[in-house]
């Protein structure tokens, strides 16, 4: 791809599929988005593609609003991916040196990298990414760089992140299908981290949690490096259901209830304040107690947090990342949630706004926004190459195998 082709971020929703398209600004410190386009998204629930027919056409309709926006057909994309069969593993590689003089280069980093991934033996599961933390040249451990150093022995200690095959060529079929090709499947939490959040607060430790409909996902950060990832099967939806079980309305009206009136702090409502379901929808009658709503929602945000906190316990970091989290994703926008974060999680927390964009489109700084936007960083990142590259090496191999695969299925 050439340097001037502008950067696509496709984020595949469960509830919306958004396609930002966006260009680096000269010197690469800032994005220009060009334009943006969304689509309510049929087929595509937890990540994974429910209906491929419905998939594809709500892919194509989101590409065409934000190709209308920026009169450039959209040929080739940066992919997020998601989904609770996404996981994440650590490995360790361990190889000789190959040159006599026992200098390292990057294809001994290359071959332990790829010596780390024999480690992953299912034959269903594709790596999507190899992130190396820290090397060991002989016995020197906790080396960032060793390219140009010394030594007999090189060591990696990584972090895998793998999704099931089925899923990963599901997905793959679906965006192939609209005639676009795919750059890179990047997870998109992972995605999200370079357009929300700073080099400095990953160095301190940082969690970044996506709220969306159906999944929350969850990244955790320090010392620059990706230490855990996880995909909870629990979303904001979750609690549009919980609403609507409890009120015994629509879907429809129990979304609108929690968007206009939710909040998950009941403590904050009175008691005598009420919510006519009529105003909302004159098929519904009677009138609903506020505090029980924020009681709902209240029961299910707590369910969520204690997932995420069981994830950061799993590293030994609930409680214990000075940067705190950083939410985002639609069910960041909940009344009070940063708040009971606080509480819960005993760590700062704020809703993360896409950083550092050119735009007169507001709506590309909502949380909502943040993997598309995240995905297109990714892109000028990889551009930009350098430290980063080796940072975040990404195996993605699996895309020219799929390609391949598409192709000859569809032919
Ligand atoms: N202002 C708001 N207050 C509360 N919840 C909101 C608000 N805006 C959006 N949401 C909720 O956010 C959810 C959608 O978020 P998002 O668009 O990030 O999900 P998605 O990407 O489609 O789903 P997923 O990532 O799980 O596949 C919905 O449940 C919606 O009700
Ligand atoms: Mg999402």
């Amino acid at each position: 791809m050439s340097r001037e082709a502008p950067l696509v971020g496709l984020d595949l929703g469960s509830t919306t599929v958004r396609v930002v398209v966006a260009t680096p600004t000269e010197g690469g410190s800032e994005l220009q988005i060009l334009g943006v386009g969304e689509h309510s998204a049929d087929g595509i629930s937890k990540g994974a593609i429910t209906s491929i027919e419905d998939a594809i056409s709500s892919i194509s309709g989101a590409l065409e609003q934000a190709e209308r926006m920026t009169g450039v057909p959209v040929t080739h994309a940066y992919v997020g991916i998601n989904g609770t069969h996404i996981s994440s593993q650590e490995v360790h590689g361990v190889v000789a040196v190959a040159k006599a003089d026992g200098e390292i280069r990057e294809e001994d980093v290359e071959r332990v990298i790829e010596a780390s991934q024999t480690m992953v033996s299912p034959s269903n599961v594709e790596i999507l990414h190899v992130i190396p933390r820290t090397f060991t040249v002989d016995n020197q451990k906790g080396v960032k760089d060793p390219i140009g150093m010394s030594g007999i022995r090189l060591e990696v200690d990584a972090q895998v992140i793998q999704g099931l095959t089925a899923q990963v060529k599901n997905l793959t079929k679906c965006v192939y299908r609209t005639g676009v090709e795919i750059d890179e499947l990047v997870l998109g939490v992972l995605a999200a981290s370079e357009a929300v959040l700073t080099k400095r607060q990953k160095e301190i430790g940082v969690a970044l949690l996506n709220i969306g409909a159906s999944t929350s996902s969850l990244m955790v950060f320090e010392e620059g490096d990706v230490l855990h990832a996880g995909i909870i099967p629990v979303g904001a939806g979750h609690i549009t259901n919980d609403i609507a079980i409890g009120l015994r309305t629509s879907i429809d009206v129990a979304e609108r209830v929690k968007l206009d009136f939710g909040t998950a702090m009941p403590e904050e409502v009175g008691k005598r304040d009420e919510i006519n379901l009529a105003e909302i929808d004159p098929k519904e009658s009677g009138v609903v107690s506020r505090k029980h709503v924020a009681e709902i929602i209240e029961a299910r945000v707590a369910e969520i947090f204690s997932m995420v906190d069981k994830e950061l316990q799993k590293v030994d970091r609930s409680g214990l990342l000075p940067a705190g989290l950083i939410l985002i994703g639609g069910g960041a926008k909940l009344a009070g949630l940063v708040e009971v974060a606080k509480r819960e999680f005993r760590l700062p927390a704020a809703v993360g706004n896409p950083l550092n964009l050119i735009t007169a489109i507001d709506k590309v700084h909502e949380p909502e926004y943040a993997t598309a936007v995240g995905l297109a960083a990714w892109g000028a990142a990889l551009q930009r190459g350098g430290a980063r590259q080796s940072k975040f090496s990404t195996v993605n191999d699996v895309i020219g195998k799929l390609r391949g695969w598409v192709k000859n299925i569809t032919s």
